[in-house]
């Protein structure tokens, strides 16, 4: 089974947790879309969605959701979401998709989070994937400094915008040794909207999609 073939996997598992009047916290990339797909083969009728991107409330919308503010949604039942890596204690990196900042609100709204991933994601120690920080523009190199002080080496990523119009540092070579200490510190840094650790909050269940099937755990 190919990558993709994974994916769509890890999509289709997640639905069982679905049910029909849901508000659905949606999150994004590849395998939230593959995720979306099957919810819209499926028949299942939500009540709403709340996304995590313009990206997905395009995708949402193109399958006939309506997508609603989070503001008015209140404390959400679900949230789906994929992940760059997710460790056994279920400790993510987020951001790949620029989005971390949206869904780590979304996260942090909901009482449950499904991480849907192919077990490529799932990794022994964080920190293989360069860790996404959003930075207000103005403190991109205050930030750059610090997160080399850390020992990391932050990489603007070029020609790309957030959805909140903000900037995104790429920091490789991070040992994350200790991911809850390593989010806070790295949040705490003036100019630093979010750090796409997700320690604190972390998934409440992952469904992994292998060659021999889907995992849950
Ligand atoms: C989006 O900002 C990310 O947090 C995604 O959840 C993550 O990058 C996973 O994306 P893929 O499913 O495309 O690998």
């Amino acid at each position: 089974m190919d990558q993709n073939q994974l994916k769509r996997l890890a999509g289709e598992a997640a639905l069982t947790h679905v049910r029909d009047g849901m508000v659905l916290g949606v999150g994004t990339g590849s395998t939230v879309n593959c995720f979306i797909d099957a919810l819209a083969e499926s028949g299942l009728q939500l009540e709403a969605a709340v996304s995590s991107s313009e990206a997905t409330t395009e995708r949402l919308k193109s399958i006939g959701v309506t997508v609603s503010d989070l503001n008015n949604a209140g404390t959400l039942e679900l949230y789906v979401d994929g992940a760059d890596e997710v460790d056994a204690h279920k400790r993510m990196i987020k951001g790949g998709g620029g989005a971390l900042t949206r869904e780590k609100i979304i996260a942090a709204a909901s009482r449950r989070f499904i991480c849907i991933v192919d077990h490529t994601k799932v990794v022994d120690v964080l920190g293989r994937f360069p860790l996404p920080v959003e930075v207000i523009p103005m403190a991109r190199s205050y930030v750059a400094r610090q997160l080399v002080s850390l020992g990391g080496q932050p990489e603007l990523r070029e020609g790309f915008e957030t959805d909140n119009g903000n900037l995104i540092l790429d920091v490789h070579n991070l040992s994350i040794t200790d991911p809850v200490a390593l989010e806070q510190e790295i949040n705490a840094l003036a100019g630093v909207v979010t750090v796409g650790l997700f320690a604190r909050r972390g998934a409440d269940l992952v469904i992994e999609a292998q060659g021999s099937g889907v995992r849950d755990w």
